[in-house]
């Protein structure tokens, strides 16, 4: 769940898709998946290990069903082990350009789920709960669509620092929006350290904190990591 230090080995399906275009590991995650940029940013493949290969398998109808709503990328193609979309302007809240600004990045993040929680409707969403969402969850506050992996690195911004889209997901699903908040505030400290941020992700998402929800959907969080979750960025 980083960007790249080393040479990254590029899969013959990602040399086929990109037919002589730049191709650059954009990220690897802890399950030993890359993402690939193509054509600067224009596309990027997404390859999984064989073993996580369903998590993309999952990705895709989920990618193509958000996108109806709010701001997801475009699936061009998927396959096993690889999914392939169209770039969506922005970079991700983790990037270095954000490193100095974590209070816009945080803002950017509880706006963005904001947008998400109220586009995506419930009663059309042909998804379950995401896979970490224990079945016996308290009652919802609200329930909504959640992202699923609400984690700093898939909220996309904007240069000028709103919100400009969500990736990553695999595990997108019906639940209370507390389950998408409490890991969203807590991946603020993984990546960016100690401060207000929480309460700024909060304040721009426009609610009050839940002490109780988020110590519960943590706990949920921390023990599917245990496991084998849908994605750990
Ligand atoms: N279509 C896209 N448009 C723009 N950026 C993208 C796109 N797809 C992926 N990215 C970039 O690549 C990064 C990795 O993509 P993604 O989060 O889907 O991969 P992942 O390996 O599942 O991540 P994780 O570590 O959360 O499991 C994103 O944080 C984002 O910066
Ligand atoms: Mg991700």
């Amino acid at each position: 769940m980083t960007f790249p230090t080393g040479p990254v080995t590029v899969p013959d399906v990602v040399d086929h898709i990109a037919d002589g275009r730049d191709v650059t590991a954009v990220w690897v995650n802890e399950l030993g998946g890359t993402t690939f940029s193509v054509g600067a940013g224009a596309e990027f493949v997404k390859v999984y290990p064989d073993e996580h290969a369903h998590l993309l398998a999952a990705e895709a109808p989920r990618l193509r069903w958000a996108r109806r709503f709010t701001t997801v990328p475009e699936v061009i193609d998927s396959g096993p082990g690889w999914l392939h979309t169209r770039g969506l302007p922005g970079r991700s809240a983790v990037d270095p350009r954000w490193a100095d600004e974590p209070r816009t990045a945080a803002r950017a993040i509880g706006a963005g789920l904001r947008w998400l929680h109220d586009a995506l409707p419930v009663d059309d969403c042909p998804f379950g709960r995401p896979s970490w969402v224990p079945r016996d969850a308290p009652a919802a506050d609200r329930l909504v669509v959640c992202h699923g992996d609400a984690c700093s690195p898939n909220t996309l911004m904007a240069d000028d620092g709103t919100f400009a889209g969500h990736v990553d997901l695999g595990d997108l699903g019906v639940a209370d929006r507390w389950a998408d908040l409490a890991v969203a505030t807590l991946s603020l400290d993984w990546n960016f350290g100690a401060g207000d941020f929480q309460a700024v992700l909060l304040d721009a998402y426009g609610v009050a904190a839940d002490a109780e929800r988020v110590a519960y959907y943590r706990r949920a969080w921390d023990s599917a990591d245990d496991g084998a979750p849908a994605s750990a960025g």
